[in-house]
């Protein structure tokens, strides 16, 4: 895996990274990396109000995007948080792309509706799932979680969707880190 870089020792530091995701543009034409995590929190928090973990791993499941190879994004993220954010969220961040292998490898209308793009890094993480990764994904007591974030993921695409800022998230943050 690659090294983390940056390594997020604060909430502070993380905040500041967050704001600075506005300023990246995501995979979606016309939404910012910030913009991407915000709707995908949000659309946690309408699925499952009182799992404040899963909508934080929403908010967060691609801070590493644009700081290694799109391959190991999941992996990276979660490594750059492991000492400020609890097991469960950082658990969450690293399954979201083997919840998109799983679903693109076990359903074919998924598949059909995915992106040129999403194809593509679909292809550089690994591919379709061997049936031994597919055995060990379902049996992760994660894994229906993560499929609600991957599913939230994918909704969170909506060019000019209003949804509260980061503002709305500080309380969430400190819930779900480590010393909160
Ligand atoms: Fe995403």
């Amino acid at each position: 895996m690659t090294e983390t870089k940056p390594y997020f020792p604060t909430l502070e530091a993380l905040d500041a990274f967050l704001e600075d995701m506005a300023t990246r543009p995501c995979e979606a034409p016309d939404l910012s990396e910030l913009d991407h995590g915000l709707q995908c929190a949000e659309v946690l928090k309408a699925m499952r109000p009182d799992d404040v973990e899963l909508q934080v791993a929403g908010l967060l499941h691609d801070v590493a995007h644009g700081l290694c190879h799109i391959r190991d994004h999941a992996e990276v993220g979660a490594h750059a948080l492991r000492d400020l954010m609890n097991d469960r969220v950082n658990a969450l961040i690293a399954l979201h792309v083997a919840a998109k292998r799983y679903l693109v490898t076990t359903q074919r209308t998924y598949r059909d509706r995915l992106s040129p793009t999403s194809l593509r890094s679909f292809e550089l993480q690994g591919g379709d799932m061997s049936a031994e990764e597919i055995t060990q994904f379902a049996s992760d007591p994660l894994s229906d979680d993560a499929l609600r974030l991957r599913e939230a993921d994918d909704a969170a695409k909506v060019v000019g969707k209003v949804v509260p800022g980061l503002d709305a998230w500080r309380d969430a943050l400190r819930a779900c880190a480590r010393q909160a």
